[in-house]
């Protein structure tokens, strides 16, 4: 088979690669979800049961999905179609593809508007409003950004400008100048937050939170939060990662490059949870999850710490860094297919898809307000957009990609792809028998939670 080319160009380096996935990896899900499941499901028991998950299932499905990427080289609508044809006859396996875009544009609707709060909370907390509140007012805060439409409209249009712009710029002058600056600095700013973390006095109990094993605590449903989370951590099944492959270099090796994408995730997660738990802790909070940990929590333990402007600031703006690369992943797949299907520039086609999302936006910003008592089956709007997309969609396109990396493509491009032999046998087998079964096991537990409703 000739080799196919990008139609984008490649990724100038492994370095900018890693970055990348890792700028697309690391969001708001170490930050408000992982140090949260983390502290409640076990402590250390459960970042065994999430590293477990992360090797033998998710990294699995995530070389399966950059490799796939890297051999359709386009979008991943067409690269499933073309492989489909190619291994099996079957073009109809673009349905994959166009799974996982939706999904993704889906999750980004709802990931803008959180990230645009994190942008308003950033600017809200270096311009010091959040000094000596106590937690009547910081609920008031939160209840005077969310009540407003307009606002959070506001905030959510900014970001998503944000993200337009740098996908609009393209892989080389858009994407990679991006990582490479965000990347750094975010790691940056979460080692002062760890370092701010070790003076509260509490650093002891929040680490202990976190890594204490409590066999006890560890339930089979505590360890499908982990698989899950993992899934999600790892921006699997919505073609981020098949839409990243098409860019990356023949000669570069799949499986180390993931592994590193796999532990600094990981790693960000418990640095989150090292930074963020003493904080709660040393003023007497309850942790939390989601939205009430970053806009309600944090705030009124931040009002009351001496360094607290500092910070809270350093605080949002990494947030907010963390979401932008994340976001930029997401769009990236549906421009690129609009690009390469439709012949459209790339600014016209980000801006176009971006407005798409920006109006589907809305209605995870309703369910704030206006529509705030419409209420069904996960709770708000919003609830159930989040759920549909992260625990039906999510899962579903996971297990397609592995059914069809595991035992559709043959052998042979398969290797052609995957240098190490020994590594490769281990992956098939991983890819072949463990990811779908643990993949179908989240999807059995969704199907069943829908039903109990
Ligand atoms: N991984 C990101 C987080 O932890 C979220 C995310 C970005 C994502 N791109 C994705 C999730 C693609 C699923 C699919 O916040």
């Amino acid at each position: 088979m000739a080799q196919r080319t990008s139609l984008h160009g490649q990724w100038s380096s492994r370095l900018v690669f890693i970055l990348a996935v890792t700028g697309s990896a690391v969001g708001l899900g170490n930050f408000w979800r992982f140090p949260y499941i983390a502290g409640e499901n076990g402590g250390g028991a459960f970042v065994l049961v999430y590293l477990a998950c992360v090797f033998a299932i998710a990294l699995p499905i995530m070389i399966a999905e950059v490799l796939l990427g890297r051999r359709g080289r386009r979008n991943p609508i067409t690269t499933m179609r073309v492989l489909g044809e190619e291994e099996a006859g079957q073009p109809g396996w673009r349905i994959v593809g166009i799974l996982g875009i939706c999904a993704g544009l889906l999750i980004l609707s709802f990931y803008s508007v959180i990230a645009g709060w994190a942008f308003a909370y950033a600017l809200k907390a270096a311009s010091g409003a959040f000094v000596a509140l106590d937690s009547r007012s910081v609920a008031a805060l939160f209840h005077l950004h969310t009540r407003s439409w307009i606002v959070l409209g506001a905030w959510h249009t900014a970001f998503m400008v944000m993200t337009v712009a740098v996908v609009a710029r393209g892989v080389e002058r858009g994407l990679e100048r991006a990582v490479q600056v965000i990347m750094p600095l975010l790691l940056v700013l979460i080692l002062v937050l760890v370092g701010h973390a070790i003076h509260t006095g509490t650093f002891l109990r929040g680490a202990a939170f976190v890594l204490r094993p409590d066999f006890a605590a560890l339930t089979p449903e505590g360890a499908l939060i982990a698989l899950g989370h993992a899934f999600f951590s790892l921006s699997l099944g919505m073609g981020v990662l098949m839409a990243y492959g098409a860019y990356l270099p023949q000669d570069t090796s799949i499986g180390g490059t993931t592994i590193i994408v796999a532990l600094a995730d990981t790693a960000i997660g418990l640095l989150a949870a090292l930074a963020v738990f003493p904080i709660v802790f040393s003023h007497g909070i309850n942790p939390a999850e989601g939205p009430g940990l970053a806009f309600e929590t944090l705030p009124l333990a931040f009002s009351e710490m001496r360094a607290g402007v500092f910070t809270a600031t350093v605080f949002f703006v990494l947030l907010t860094m963390a979401a932008w690369t994340a976001a930029i992943g997401l769009l990236e797949p549906a421009v690129a297919w609009l690009c390469e299907t439709r012949e459209m520039t790339r600014p016209r086609a980000a801006i176009g898809v971006g407005t798409v999302v920006w109006l589907v936006g809305f209605l995870t910003i309703f369910s704030f307000n206006l529509l705030q008592h419409l209420r069904f089956w996960r709770g708000t709007l919003y609830a159930n957009l989040d759920y549909f997309a992260i625990n039906i969609l999510l899962p579903i396109s996971g297990l397609a990609i592995t059914l069809f990396a595991g035992w559709v493509m043959c052998d042979n491009s398969r290797v052609q792809e995957l240098e190490s032999p020994s590594g490769y046998r281990l992956w098939r087998f991983l890819t072949r028998f463990v990811a779908p079964v643990g993949v179908t096991l989240l999807l059995i537990n969704a199907g069943a939670q829908l039903l109990r409703h």
